[in-house]
């Protein structure tokens, strides 16, 4: 058997792993696949095509799967939620437009990961775009790392992204019960290092810091994680697996117009 391949992404952001078959893994390439997805933030493994029942089983080494109700199930793996663009749709594609990171507004139990497999991808559009929260923070020029260290987000589910989701409730005639709120440090660690944690899709307002620099310092740390040298723009192949960090990686989806895209998605906590 092949050694394990480990290779980063552009501008450093995530890392492919290769020479892995995710339906049969061992303990050593179950701990290096870990051990990379906290290093990098986010890990792609091409061209798997893996069947619902292994797809879900390596998910559930990851951590505990969870329930997203605002997207439908299969019928019989109600953790895989199935995104699905039509050639005639219209709308905004579902979490594109802002960077964000899945549901920072739940609370400390919110979902950690979150994985998609590519089902039916679409030639040349379609991609999903990564910031690496861990280069953004150590790009920070000290003296912005010196006004956010104890700095708090307030994250919204009607926050910019919002648009996304409503139309997609409209679509299954379903209504979010309320809007989620909730706060969280803005700076983090993972695996020992600090990381960015400002999800511009849901980010309505900072707190613990000067006061007359709320705003300034909102906007710059929005603009300052799109910046193109923290971007991985991901070109999907049919069976690819992208698994992320929520924590320490951004993302969003890019437009698509005029074809078909089917992906499987689970939610890890
Ligand atoms: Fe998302």
């Amino acid at each position: 058997m092949k050694n394990i391949l480990i290779t980063p992404g552009k501008n450093n952001v995530g890392a492919y792993i290769e020479n892995i078959d995710l339906k049969k893994l061992d303990r050593n390439q179950i701990s290096t696949i870990k051990a990379t997805l906290n290093n990098f933030g986010v890990i792609f493994v091409k061209k798997q095509n893996l069947d619902s029942l292994s797809y879900q089983n390596f998910a559930k080494l990851i951590g505990e799967l969870v329930i997203y109700p605002r997207l439908k199930g299969l019928e019989n793996f109600p953790h895989i939620n199935v995104i699905e663009r039509k050639p005639d749709d219209k709308n905004l594609t579902f979490g594109s437009s802002w960077l964000h990171q899945d549901t920072s507004y739940l609370g400390d139990e919110r979902p950690r990961y979150t994985m998609l497999m590519g089902v039916d991808i679409p030639k040349g559009q379609g991609n999903t775009i990564f910031s690496s929260g861990f280069n953004a923070y150590e790009k920070l020029p000290n003296e912005i790392k010196d006004k956010i260290k104890n700095a708090t987000g307030i994250f919204s589910s009607s926050g910019p992204i919002a648009v996304t989701r409503v139309e997609r409730e409209k679509e299954m005639g379903v209504k979010s019960a309320k809007n989620l709120e909730a706060e969280h440090s803005i700076v983090k660690t993972v695996n020992e290092k600090k990381t960015l944690y400002v999800s511009p899709g849901h980010l309505i307002k900072i707190n613990n810091v000067n006061e007359a620099e709320r705003d300034y310092l909102k906007d710059f740390l929005i603009e300052h994680v799109n910046k193109e040298e923290f971007l991985f723009s991901y070109e999907w192949s049919k069976g690819d697996i992208c698994l992320w960090d929520n924590i320490s990686v951004l993302h969003k989806a890019s437009e698509i117009k005029n074809c078909k895209r089917i992906m499987h998605r689970i939610t890890i906590k």
